[in-house]
Parts: structure tokens; C-alpha cells; sequence
């Protein structure tokens, strides 16, 4: 289950709350028509954030039929496949197909033809100047879109005006549909490649100043930065939260894909562009998916990973921690030791010992040390790694982060069960939203005090490419730890992840 943590994200409050939503929206937001290069566009005026919205415009043709695992065909003028007449961009295009996450009723919800963009800006003048921000929702590749403003996982009306920034999210395909790589796809293509086709969509939809991602959306960005693709295409990205992308080549990828070509009883290209979406064996695709994501690892249980960089939480799996009593541990019953002890052992006895002298008992509580301890091997130190070759590789400047506020309560994020008193995944793009309320009921002037020191470190770095924080500097040389206020460090659990790497961890890494 500790995927669905990861992974299914929102879907879930989506399809409860949805509808209601958009009734809502439909009360207090007036029409607002504008043109752009194919045509005109009817979205909405939101009257109590004094901000517009335009949902569901398409940036790409459906990918359905031939175009279904090929590159996105961008809609414009020059392309020919504009709308005709007025656009009624009220209304937010359908999520791509995925996997139901509620694993009930029916197997998928969505449709192939999900390549649809929604902006929200607090101007309609095109010679405002003001910045562009795009937005790549997370959900391991696999689930979510990028609607969710009414469960707070896409930006709003209200965050446009409040920070004065024009923001844009996507669909992006998922699953099979974005990813699956098969040599005779490739063929015959004047790309002459086969798989990335969600990375794509992203490219197309990704003419901007800044990008933003959380979780898989993290590290998307980092598949774009290294993608040729993207050169040029933008300025400045923040990875919230990123993690590994598989590290396996076209080949290789082509024999695992061959289990899902099996399952749908094709054998050519031809039939897999002519099947019904409905025969995607969802429980065969992605392999990727891990089902010990928030734990001490399992020896060899990995499939060879690539870790990301930039902001990550100092208590990732702070709310869905396995074992999940760890909550009711103490020092005296032991729990804590015996449980490292004996996920560590297959990985020797010394490892063991040593975390145990890393991670020591009587120290915060069994449920903090063990979360800092899986955060460490999943996430911290990878992503350490990855921030220094990014460093030493880029000519532009890498800055790190771990957010550590504990909030003044435990928060409940609204896909796990268990309330998270520390840094979880996702705490800082909730504060970056201004939705850390939505998961306290009372929140504190530490709370608040988090939630804009986010807000002013992200905002200056996109007007000004550096952090609000002046003392903050370029990675390697320096870490931000970011609480109620910004603090600089050489460096965070160094021995913690010299301990980890040197031990060959680093291919732990957790894979969204
Ligand atoms: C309009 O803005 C208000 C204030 O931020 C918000 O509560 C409301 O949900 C918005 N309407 C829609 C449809 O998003
Ligand atoms: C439309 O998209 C094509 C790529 O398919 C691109 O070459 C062309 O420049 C685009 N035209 C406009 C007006 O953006
Ligand atoms: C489930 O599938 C049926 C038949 O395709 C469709 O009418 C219905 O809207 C779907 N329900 C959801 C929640 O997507
Ligand atoms: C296409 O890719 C395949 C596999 O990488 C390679 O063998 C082939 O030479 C490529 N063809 C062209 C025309 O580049
Ligand atoms: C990724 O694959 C390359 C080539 O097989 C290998 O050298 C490298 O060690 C792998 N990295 C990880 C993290 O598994
Ligand atoms: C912790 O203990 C309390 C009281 O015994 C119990 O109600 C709760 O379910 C336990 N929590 C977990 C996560 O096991
Ligand atoms: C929040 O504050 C209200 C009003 O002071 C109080 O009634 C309520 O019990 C508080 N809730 C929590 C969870 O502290
Ligand atoms: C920063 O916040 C921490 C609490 O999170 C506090 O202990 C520290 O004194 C603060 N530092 C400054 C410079 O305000």
C-alpha cells in the first residue's frame, strides 16, 4: 500500500468532490472570451479571487488511433487543427486514461484524449510581463491530472493574484499510453524512437518561464532538463520532491514491455494502435512500481535507479512509514531496535549496528528516527548524489533544499491514513499553495510563518533565478534547511549519507 502514497494521490477525493466543484465554480465565476493564435477562448472570471481561468484548452491533437504512441501533434494555426468558432474553456478536459485508484467499479476512469492545458492568470493583457509558471503533476507516471485545483494538488485562481504569476498545467499521457517503449513502435518512425511520449506532451505544453513539479512530476522536470527536447524551452525549474527514473535501456525496456504486448494478444504494431484502450493489462504496466517504497528496503529488490535533485523533505514518508504502528513505538519496548536491526541484517551485520549508531534510540522518538533513516536511503542522499553531478555538470547554479518543519499538528494529507507529524512529502508544495490549512484545523503562526517562507525563497527564484534568502548558496557548498525561516548548512546528514552511499544504497533510491 505504501505505493498509493506516492502514486493515486487525489484521485480519490477527485471523484467525490468534483462535480460539486464545478457547480460551484459556475455561481460565482462570469464568462470572459479572449483570442489567441487558434481562435477564441471563453473561460471565466473568478469574482471573489479577481483572477481568470481558462480550463481544458487543447495543446495537442487527441493522441488516439495513429497518433496513440507517437510524439504530440501541437495544435496551432500552422498545424491546421484548431477549434472552430469560440472555445468553451469553462470546463477542464478529461484526466488521461488511467487505472481507477479507487480500485473499485469500473477498472479506468479518463480517456486517451486528455491532451488539455488549463491556465490561470490574474491578467488578460498580454503585455503585463508577468511570469509563467508550469506546473507537472506527480502520481509515479501512472495516476492524476492536472485539474485537481479543488483538492489542492494544481494551482488556483487565488494563487494567480496572490502571486502575481501566470500558472499552466497539463494532462499528460500515463502509463502504457506515456511510456511503453517497444522497438516496433520505433520502427518506421521519422523519430525513430518509441517510449517518453508523456515526457512529450509536457515538452509541447512547455513554452514558459519556470516549471514545477512534485513526486513523479519532480522528476519529470529532471527527464526534461535532460532532454534535448527541451533546450531552450525554459529558464528556471524547482523538483519538489523528485526521485529516480528507471535506468534501463531501450532494449531492455523492450523485453520487459513484451509481458504487456502478450497479455493484449498482438502481435504488430498494427494491432496495438488498433486496440480497444480498455485490454491495457494495468496490472502488468508499470513494472516500476514498487510496493516497499516507505520502508527499509528489501535486499535486491530494486530495479537499478537514477536519483533527482533539489527539494526534498526531511521526513518523506513520515505518514505512511512501515510498519504503521511505528506511531505507538517507545524506547523502552524495543520495537525500534528490533525492527532495524532485522530489515538491516540481510545487508550484514555491521550495516546494522552502524545505522543503529546513525539513527540512535533515545533521540525524538521511534517514529521520527525511523522515518529520518528511510528518508536518508530513499531520498535525501540519491538526490545529495544527483544535486553534485547536476552541479559539477551544469553551467547554471543547483540549489537544495530539505524542508524540516514539523507542523503545529499532525497534518492529514488527503491520500494516506496515518496524520504526519513531520516534513512529509509534499508539505512544501502544500505551503507553496497555501493549503497547509486545508490538513490543520487550526493553524499557528509557525504554520503560516512556514507557508510564506516557501512562498518568498520559490517566488524570488523565479524573478530573480536565486533564492529570497541571500545567504543561501549554490550547491555543494551549501544546504538550505527551510522551517519557519531559512538556516544554511555545509552540509545535511553528511556521515548519515556517506554511511548509505559508500554501502551501496544509492540503487535504493525510491523509484515515483
Ligand atoms: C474562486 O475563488 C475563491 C477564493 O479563492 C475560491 O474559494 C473558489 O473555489 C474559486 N472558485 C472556483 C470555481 O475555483
Ligand atoms: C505549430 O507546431 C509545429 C510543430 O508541429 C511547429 O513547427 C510550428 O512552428 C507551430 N506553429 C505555431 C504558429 O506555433
Ligand atoms: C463507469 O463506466 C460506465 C460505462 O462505461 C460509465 O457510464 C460511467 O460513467 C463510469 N463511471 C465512472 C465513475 O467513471
Ligand atoms: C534507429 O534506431 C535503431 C535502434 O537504436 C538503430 O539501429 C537504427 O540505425 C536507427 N535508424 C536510423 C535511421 O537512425
Ligand atoms: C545504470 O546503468 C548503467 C549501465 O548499465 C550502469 O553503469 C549504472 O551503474 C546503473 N546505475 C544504477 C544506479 O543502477
Ligand atoms: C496507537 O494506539 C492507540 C491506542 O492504543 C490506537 O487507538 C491506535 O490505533 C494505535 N495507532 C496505530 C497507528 O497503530
Ligand atoms: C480549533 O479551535 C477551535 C476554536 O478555538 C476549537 O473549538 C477546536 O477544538 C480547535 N481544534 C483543534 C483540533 O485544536
Ligand atoms: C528559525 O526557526 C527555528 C525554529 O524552527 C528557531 O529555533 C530559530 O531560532 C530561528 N532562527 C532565526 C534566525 O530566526
Amino acid at each position: 500500500m505504501a505505493v498509493v502514497m506516492f502514486c493515486t494521490l487525489l484521485n480519490l477525493v477527485l471523484l467525490i468532490s468534483g462535480p460539486i466543484v464545478v457547480e460551484a465554480a459556475k455561481a460565482n465565476m462570469k464568462g470572459k472570451t479572449v483570442k489567441v493564435d487558434c481562435g477564441r477562448v471563453r473561460g471565466l472570471y473568478n469574482v471573489t479571487s479577481r483572477a481568470y481561468s481558462f480550463r481544458g484548452i487543447p495543446y495537442a491533437s487527441p493522441p488516439v488511433g495513429n497518433l496513440r504512441w507517437r510524439p504530440p501533434f501541437p495544435v496551432n494555426s500552422t498545424n491546421k487543427n484548431c477549434w472552430r468558432g469560440r472555445l468553451n474553456a469553462r470546463t477542464f478536459g478529461s484526466p488521461c486514461l488511467q487505472r481507477n485508484p479507487q480500485f473499485t467499479a469500473n477498472m479506468t476512469i479518463g480517456n486517451e484524449d486528455c491532451l488539455y492545458s488549463n491556465v490561470w492568470t490574474p491578467f488578460l493583457n498580454p503585455t503585463a510581463g508577468i511570469p509563467v509558471m508550469f506546473w507537472i503533476h506527480g502520481g509515479c507516471l501512472v495516476f492524476g491530472n492536472g485539474n485537481q485545483q479543488d483538492i489542492v494538488y494544481a494551482p488556483t485562481e487565488q494563487l494567480a493574484r496572490d502571486h502575481d504569476v501566470v500558472y499552466v498545467s497539463i494532462n499528460y499521457r500515463l502509463n502504457a499510453f506515456g511510456f511503453m517503449s517497444l522497438d516496433m513502435l520505433r520502427v518506421g518512425l521519422h523519430t525513430n524512437t518509441s517510449g517518453n511520449y508523456g515526457f512529450m506532451d509536457m515538452l509541447t505544453g512547455l513554452h514558459w518561464v519556470m516549471f514545477f513539479g512534485q513526486s513523479s512530476g519532480g522528476t519529470a522536470i529532471y527527464a526534461l532538463l535532460a532532454s534535448p527536447l527541451g533546450h531552450g524551452l525554459f529558464h528556471k525549474a524547482w523538483a519538489i520532491s523528485g526521485s529516480p527514473v528507471m535506468n534501463k535501456t531501450a532494449a531492455e525496456v523492450d523485453v520487459d514491455n513484451q509481458v504487456v504486448v502478450q497479455k493484449t494478444g498482438c502481435q504488430d504494431a498494427d494491432c496495438l494502435y488498433n486496440m480497444t484502450p480498455e485490454i491495457v493489462p494495468w496490472e502488468e504496466f508499470p513494472y516500476w512500481a514498487m510496493s516497499d517504497l516507505t520502508g527499509i528496503p528489501a535486499k535486491d529488490r530494486f530495479n537499478g535507479a537514477l536519483p533527482v535533485v533539489d527539494g526534498t523533505t526531511s521526513h518523506e514518508v513520515s505518514l505512511e512509514s512501515s510498519p504503521q504502528e511505528v506511531t505507538n513505538w517507545t524506547w523502552e519496548d524495543n520495537k525500534y531496535q528490533d525492527y532495524v536491526r532485522h530489515a538491516l541484517l540481510p545487508f550484514g551485520h555491521v550495516i546494522a549496528e552502524t545505522a543503529l549508531k546513525l539513527y540512535p534510540e533515545n533521540v525524538h522518538n521511534p517514529e521520527f528516527q525511523l522515518a529520518s533513516l528511510v528518508t536518508d536511503l530513499r531520498v535525501t542522499c540519491g538526490n545529495d548524489y544527483l544535486a553534485l553531478v547536476m552541479a559539477t555538470s551544469f553551467t547554471s547554479p543547483v540549489f537544495r533544499y530539505i524542508a524540516e518543519y514539523a507542523p503545529s499538528a499532525p497534518m492529514k494529507a488527503f491520500w494516506v491514513t496515518l496524520p504526519a507529524r513531520y516534513a512529509f512529502h509534499g508539505i512544501d508544495m502544500f505551503a507553496f499553495y497555501k493549503t497547509t490549512g486545508l490538513m490543520i484545523d487550526n493553524m499557528t503562526d509557525a504554520d503560516r510563518q512556514w507557508e510564506v517562507n516557501v512562498q518568498q525563497e520559490i517566488l524570488s527564484f523565479m524573478q530573480i533565478g536565486r533564492p529570497f534568502t541571500a545567504y543561501w548558496g549554490m550547491f555543494p557548498g551549501q544546504t538550505a534547511v527551510l522551517r519557519e525561516n531559512t538556516t544554511v548548512t555545509a552540509g545535511y546528514h553528511t556521515a548519515e549519507c556517506l554511511f548509505w552511499l559508500k554501502n551501496g544504497f544509492f540503487s535504493y533510491s525510491l523509484i515515483n
